[in-house]
């Protein structure tokens, strides 16, 4: 079935994926048996919270047997579970737990690079004339068998950076090819046994009930078979090589034999033209947008992605916004300045209130929304200390533990263990975590949960068309609209407080709208406005036909239960 998504339409009716989907990084959202990391029990336990979150599907990091040498992107059996996060059946328990609540899962598969502690690259090191050989990419240096020769091409991996995609094996004199760390080697592609044997994994978790699946590195399936050099200044020869569509569009046909599945990209890919490549009706459904993830934070800079990618969008494109994952510095540390202070690109204030903002935006564009834990409560980057770091590309200070409540209270741990975590707990974990922002209505967690149920409740927010602009150098605007309504959004990036006229917007009802969300206050507003609204400084806000949301704190409360009946609410 063709489902159109050109974006100047009211598209008839969404899919599941094109909701909210919530990134789990199951080492540390909640852990269930006092050993420090989070596990598959620990999120069963904890799926109240998400289903009052209001979010339509969870995509779990990978949880697949895995040395850890980058923290289970390096796999050594796709189809068992890691026993740092549990088994088979906490997957499938968790599968029916989420499904019973209406929970998509979603989870992340690696299809281009295993764990060297994985058997294909055990046998295939083990000797050049093993029939693993040839899943990997194995190359003589320029001199052929020597290592001073230097590896066979200018290659670089993802991180760190300065390091080189080859790794001399000195058993079998030969270099392989590795697209992250060395302990990653990269799959060879273009080996039909690789492409049916990485198929099977797929089809595995469609069997047991996975809705979706996130695609690792994917724009790196596809290389120069001929390895040349990477010139300066041209494409990477190493990535997004045409061939890639190819394998996509085996990936495609895999998921397309079951019903409702979704396949969102990791397309590591800094231009929106080279994305769109990826978004087709027979390739991927979602991509990872690392454009809009990277944005400054500025109106001008946000409104042209936005406008660039409905551009450039075909009819097959569906949007997808994020600004936070495991990889990246969080938004509330990255948008921050001092305050007072300009860093030449925007106009002031602080993190934690600019993410706010972007929050609003975020969750109001036509197009899927993906959060990362601890974003709806507003966390900074932790910093982690020289001695505890875990990471060896230095994303730790993203990937520290979710608090529940506050230490003060629950203990070192926070509520996400009995036992020591695995990374330090925020110093902002006293205010900043599930329970305390649970009862406070002016709490990012409640503006999260108010801007998701308005979401629900206004179609022009989820399958409207839309319609953007910039009406005031720091004020970026858009309306939502069906044939039966309008939303309008109006996000002040400056500090200072704005103006905005509302007759300019045509589909303003003459009748008025009511603010349905805002940055600044916590219920929403009851009375009409007509000819202007004035913004705060880094003021964002909703403005609908009148709503009335679920007055928050109740139901978060639920999340934090005490263990014993955490345990019978898991059976
Ligand atoms: C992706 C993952 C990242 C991982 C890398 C290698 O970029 O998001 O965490 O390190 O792939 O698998
Ligand atoms: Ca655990």
């Amino acid at each position: 079935m063709r489902v159109p998504f050109a974006a100047g339409t009211d598209t008839p009716s969404l899919l599941w994926w094109q909701g909210v989907i919530y990134q789990i990084y199951p080492r540390s959202f909640a852990d269930s048996n006092g050993d420090g990391i989070g596990d598959l029990r620990g999120i069963t336990d904890h799926l109240d919270y998400l289903t009052d979150l209001g979010v339509d599907a969870i995509w779990l990091s990978p949880i697949f047997r895995s040395p850890m040498a980058d923290f289970g992107y390096d796999i050594s059996d796709h189809t068992d579970i890691d026993p740092i996060f549990g088994s088979r059946q906490d997957a499938a328990g968790l599968i029916e737990a989420a499904h019973a609540r209406g929970i998509k899962v979603v989870f992340d598969i690696v299809l281009g690079h295993t764990s060297d502690q994985h058997p294909w690259f055990q046998a295939a090191a083990s000797s050049r004339d093993d029939p693993h050989r040839d899943f990997y990419v194995w190359r003589d240096g320029p001199v052929p068998g020597s290592p001073a020769g230097g590896p066979p091409n200018n290659w670089t991996p993802g991180f760190p950076p300065g390091a080189r995609a080859w790794t001399w094996h000195n058993a079998t004199d030969q270099w392989y090819l590795h697209s992250h760390l060395p302990q990653q080697p990269d799959l060879n592609w273009d080996n039909p046994g690789v492409v049916d044997a990485q198929l099977n994994v797929l089809r595995f978790w469609l069997d047991h009930g996975v809705d979706g699946v996130r695609l690792d590195s994917i724009n790196r399936l596809g290389k120069d078979p001929q390895l040349r050099d990477n010139i300066p200044g041209l494409p990477s020869r190493q990535q997004d090589w045409p061939v890639v569509h190819d394998h996509l569009r085996a990936v495609r046909k895999v998921l397309d034999a079951y019903p409702g599945r979704m396949a969102v990209g990791e397309v590591w890919l800094f231009d929106q033209r080279q994305l769109m490549q990826y978004l087709r009706a027979d390739e991927l459904h979602l991509a990872h947008n690392f454009v809009f993830a990277r944005l400054p934070f500025a109106a001008r800079a946000f409104a042209s992605a936005i406008g660039e990618f409905t551009e450039l969008a075909g009819e097959d494109s569906w949007p997808a916004w994020f600004l936070n994952n495991h990889d990246e510095p969080r938004a509330a540390t990255r948008f921050d300045i001092t305050p007072g202070e300009t860093d030449g690109r925007g106009p002031g204030g602080s993190g934690h209130d600019r993410a706010r903002l972007a929050a609003v935006l975020l969750l109001t564009l036509r197009g899927t929304t993906f959060l990362y834990q601890g974003e709806e409560l507003g966390l900074p980057d932790t910093p982690v200390p020289a001695a505890l770091a875990t990471d060896r590309n230095g994303r730790d200070p993203q990937r520290t533990p979710l608090p529940w409540r506050p230490p003060s209270k629950a203990g070192p741990g926070a509520g996400f263990t009995a036992g020591t975590p695995w990374l330090p707990i925020g110093p902002t974990a006293e205010t900043l975590n599930v329970s305390s922002e649970g009862n406070d209505d002016a709490s990012t967690l409640n503006l999260y949960r108010r801007l998701i149920q308005l979401r629900k409740m206004r179609p022009s927010l989820t399958r409207g068309a839309q319609d953007l602009s910039l009406v005031h150098d720091h004020v970026l605007a858009f309306t939502r609209h069906t044939a039966d309504e309008t939303t309008l959004v109006l996000l002040n990036f400056s500090t200072d407080a704005v103006t905005v006229d509302l007759t300019q917007f045509p589909r303003v009802p003459e009748s008025g709208l009511t603010v349905a969300v805002s940055t600044h206050t916590a219920g929403a507003g009851t009375g009409r406005l007509l000819g202007a609204v004035r913004l705060a400084g880094l003021e964002g806000v909703v403005l609908t036909q009148a709503v009335t949301l679920t007055p928050p704190g109740g139901p978060a409360s639920r999340a934090v239960q005490p263990a014993a009946a955490r345990r019978r609410a898991a059976r």
